[in-house]
């Protein structure tokens, strides 16, 4: 599997850090977790700081709006370096025009359903996803316990891509650490995202080698 790691619990003095933290340790791409105390009970931040991480790394800006209204700030996170915007399924916008207008911006666009969502909700658009996000915690803060009952979503987003001859990686986000880790690869999970789990590792070198081997 590929770890992306959120920086949602970091430490926001040492920024610059953080992100060479997250190059050190291996990952694949780098979680940017942006809340706006609408969607969901907890804000971050947005374009202005993610632009200012943009020139220090060419890591993977996999950025997940946990937002309302994603639609009216997309251009915005393109501009700030976004690689992948990923937006929720149950937010306000208009999904189809949400998506197309991430791709008429030339990003990739990825979809997450919430654990109360079901994974059908995402198939009428998997043809123009890079990614499906699978929560496995209620979004809003970082460090909850991993359901693992939602790891079936993941066959069956697998199962409807295979069906359709698609192949559109599965990520999950929650609660992902060593013991939880084992489960998502079992479930045939591509991507974890990984925030406590890695922060608070004695080595998170080796963590990051653990899932790579799952
Ligand atoms: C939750 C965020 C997650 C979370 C991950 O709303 O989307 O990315 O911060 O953190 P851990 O790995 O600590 O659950
Ligand atoms: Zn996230």
């Amino acid at each position: 599997m590929q770890v992306s790691p959120s920086i949602l619990n970091c430490d926001y003095t040492h920024l610059a850090e953080v992100v060479r933290f997250v190059e050190q340790s291996g990952a694949d791409m780098i979680h940017l977790d942006v809340m706006d105390g609408v969607f969901v009970p907890n804000l971050s931040f947005g374009p202005p700081v993610i632009a200012t991480l943009r020139p220090l790394t060419d890591l993977t800006f996999d950025v997940h709006l946990m937002m309302q209204h994603p639609d009216r700030l997309i251009r915005a996170f393109a501009d700030a370096g976004a690689d992948i915007i990923n937006f929720h399924v149950e937010s306000d916008a208009d999904i189809a025009a949400t998506i197309d207008a991430i791709l008429a911006l030339g990003k990739k666009a990825a979809l997450t359903v919430k654990p109360r969502t079901p994974a059908e909700a995402v198939f009428p658009y998997l043809d123009k996803l890079s990614l499906v996000l699978v929560m496995t915690v209620e979004p809003g803060f970082g460090g909850q316990a991993f359901m693992a009952d939602m790891l079936p979503k993941v066959a069956a987003i697998k199962a409807e891509c295979a069906r359709r001859g698609l192949n559109v990686p599965v990520q999950v986000d929650g609660g992902v650490a060593a013991d939880t880790a084992p489960l998502c690869a079992e479930a045939g999970v591509d991507i974890v995202v990984a925030g406590s789990a890695l922060f608070k590792a004695a080595d998170p070198v080796a963590l990051v080698e653990q899932f790579h081997r799952l």
